[in-house]
């Protein structure tokens, strides 16, 4: 104890240190009266002073643009050699519409349709080699968006059921699955007719968006507003799909 005291206390404690050491009594005196004026040392924490916490909050500050800056983006590829920021991210593979409309067809057509898209004669009508499908492609986005219910004839057979509507007012798919599964039907089973895009359905979308009942196979050909346009080589091929439409009116 008074090893400690005698290695902290300052040059004002030494002297009266000294003078204390004369006589033994006084030497308690002193310790005493250095005792109350020390710290006495203590268990436990103390709190970190606050300018460190203002350092601390500006450093991950800085760290944070640090990294944002430095990062590459934070492209998998920011490391390898040949690495050129500028050249933008690798785009995410965009599933192609026909694929899109597979996977849409398993789902909410094919336990009517069935897998081949033969359907069930006298029950769900075929898809494969039908003009609805492959026809105007506003007849089938028009079956797709509302239902269809009433009399028709697909093939050469009689139908009279309800197809859902897939549009908003039914079971309301996106543009985009509406727009990949009549792609896949007008494309699988040997049908060739045009792809039809999302925007167009999107137009028809929202031309139909008002209308809360199915169509009628009659009501189908009414109305029909040119084919729409595609930029691709599927042009050639559009005007003959528009001839067979007119061959629905025939049937
Ligand atoms: C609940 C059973 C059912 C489901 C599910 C269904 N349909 Fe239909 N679909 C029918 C019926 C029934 C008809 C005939 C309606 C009538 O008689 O007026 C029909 C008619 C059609 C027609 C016009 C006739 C033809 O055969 O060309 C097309 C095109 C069609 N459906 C496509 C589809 C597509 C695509 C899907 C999936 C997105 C689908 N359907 C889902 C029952 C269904």
């Amino acid at each position: 104890m008074s090893e400690k005291h005698n290695t902290d206390t300052n040059a004002k404690d030494r002297g009266s240190l000294e003078k204390a050491a004369m006589q033994d009594e006084h030497i308690q005196d002193v310790h005493a009266q250095l005792m109350r004026e020390k710290e006495e040392p203590q268990e436990g924490f103390s709190p970190v002073p606050i300018f460190l916490m203002f350092i601390f909050a500006a450093l991950c500050f800085w760290g944070g643009v640090y990294l944002v800056e430095h990062s590459g983006g934070y492209r998998w590829d920011a490391y390898s050699p040949d690495f050129n920021p500028s050249a933008g991210a690798p785009k995410p593979v965009e599933i192609a519409l026909f694929d899109r409309g597979a996977k849409v067809y398993r789902n909410q057509c094919a336990q009517c349709h069935q897998a081949d898209g033969n359907g069930v004669l006298g029950v769900y009508p075929p898809l494969v080699a039908s003009n609805w499908v492959t026809g105007h492609p506003q007849v089938v986005s028009r079956i797709l968006i509302n239902g269809l219910n009433g009399p028709i004839l697909v093939k050469g057979s009689n139908y009279n059921g309800n197809m859902p509507a897939f549009g908003s007012s039914g079971l309301a798919l996106s543009d985009k699955d509406i727009a990949g599964v009549i792609t896949y039907i007008r494309q699988e089973w040997g049908n060739s007719a045009s792809e039809v895009t999302e925007a167009t359905i999107a137009e028809y979308s929202d031309l139909y968006a008002g209308r809360s009942v199915p169509w009628q196979a009659a009501d189908l050909k009414e109305g029909l507003g040119p084919i729409p346009e595609l930029i691709s080589p599927m042009v050639e091929e559009l005007t003959i799909d528009g001839e067979a439409a007119t061959e629905v009116d025939v049937n």
